[in-house]
């Protein structure tokens, strides 16, 4: 447990990495509050982090860009840190709906860090992406490594970086980690949250648990010339449960003003069939695959190297890419459906407004607070 536990507000709470974030928080002894608008989430994942932690976490349904609510939630929970996952990350979205990306990351972005200068909060986590450091020049990936993009997910994550480092020289006195995220996979390991893509999910091992569980007849392998071993492409995958305690070490590391860049990876690269093969072992499933041409815009091969994050951090990620799959193929089959489905009736009750209002609510909720605007809601 820490010994000055932080109230935080985290962005996109209810999301794959939000949501894992928020239980490695609260285990931590540090307090939660959920701030999502639940564009891509699902509400039942406040329920189920309570399961997980036996303390569901404040939420709060809203919207990055709506500076007035932002501020109402920090001043009314007393945050005093935030960790902002909140933003789009489909890559070919992005390059469809360009300006929903600047519109939803940048400026939702630029409205949060208004509000916090506002409310007097000066220490930020930023879930930021190793697509910042564009095709590597030179591997493992160092974070002064030059940035660059080729598409308009990448250039939002880049623009955003550039903002917080120049607002850290005109503000000193802010406390800023920038994590730059690999390939973040897996799931809690009791199976009752993880990552619900909605529609076709676009990252591999989304798709692969998809055509192990049968939802989906075969898996294409976008490439099989590129210069790896097997010819299949090379990433840095990282279990999300080691993610997330690199993002409990960043906030416990932000004791003094500082602005750092620090690479959340393992390291070590594994190809597509790689993980197929470890996928199948741990599955016991056969993945049947097919041949497909590259994918505009994927690099051959990209991992990290994470010794910055062990110097400044302390921290190093743990688990293997058995583990990875082991936790993923754990969640599908415990939910087939993701989130919908299987629980309609309680997440019927729960938006009916009939579930309780967890204890952290009450607690946080003073009655001069709850005559706030705020309308809190209690799912
Ligand atoms: C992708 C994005 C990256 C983003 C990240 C977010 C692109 C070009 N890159 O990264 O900007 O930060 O997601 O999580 O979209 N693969 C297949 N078949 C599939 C799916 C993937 O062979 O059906 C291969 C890819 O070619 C790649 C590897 O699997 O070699 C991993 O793909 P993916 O999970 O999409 O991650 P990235 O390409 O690293």
């Amino acid at each position: 447990m820490c010994e000055h536990p932080y109230t935080v507000l985290v962005t996109g709470g209810a999301g794959f990495i939000g949501s894992h974030a928020c239980i490695a928080l609260q285990e931590a002894g540090h307090h939660v509050v959920i701030y999502d608008n639940l564009s891509t989430s699902h509400p039942l994942v406040i329920e189920r982090i309570g399961e997980i932690t036996g303390r569901v976490p404040i939420f709060v349904q809203g919207d990055i860009q709506d500076r007035a609510r932002l501020e109402a939630t920090l001043a009314a929970c007393h945050c005093n840190a935030v960790m902002h996952f909140a933003g789009l990350k489909s890559v070919s979205e992005s390059v469809d709906q360009p300006l929903t990306y600047y519109e939803n990351n940048v400026m939702g972005s630029l409205v949060l860090l208004q509000a916090m200068a506002s409310i007097g909060v000066r220490t930020l986590v930023f879930s930021s992406s190793a697509t910042v450091y564009g095709i590597p020049q030179e591997l493992p990936l160092k974070e002064d490594h030059p940035l660059s993009a080729t598409t308009p997910y990448g250039r939002t994550k880049i623009i955003v970086e550039e903002m917080l480092r120049e607002h850290f020289n005109t503000c000193p006195d802010w406390r800023i980690a920038i994590l730059r995220y690999f390939n973040p996979v897996g799931a809690h390991e009791s199976g009752l949250i993880g990552e619900d893509p909605q529609g076709k999910p676009n990252n591999l091992m989304p798709l692969i648990s998809q055509v192990a569980s049968g939802k989906r007849p075969h898996l294409n392998v976008w490439g099989n010339d590129y210069p790896t071993p097997d010819g299949t492409g090379i990433r840095d995958y990282i279990h999300v449960l080691d993610l997330v305690q690199g993002h409990v070490s960043a906030l416990n590391h932000l004791n003094d003003p500082q602005c750092i860049e620090v690479n959340l990876g393992t390291g070590r690269g594994h190809s597509v069939l790689e993980m197929v093969r470890a996928f199948e072992r741990i599955s016991g499933q056969t993945i049947p695959l097919e041949r497909a041409p590259r994918r505009d815009g994927d690099v051959s091969s990209c991992y990290a190297d994470p010794q910055r994050a062990l110097d400044l951090l302390d921290w190093r990620a743990q688990r293997d890419i058995d583990e990875m799959c082991r936790d993923a193929w754990n969640w599908q089959v415990s939910n087939p459906y993701g989130y919908s489905k299987k629980d309609e009736h309680s997440v019927a009750q729960l938006l009916a407004g009939e579930a309780c209002a967890p204890d952290s609510l009450v607690e946080f909720i003073t009655p001069e607070r709850a005559s706030s605007p705020l309308g809190f809601q209690s799912v």
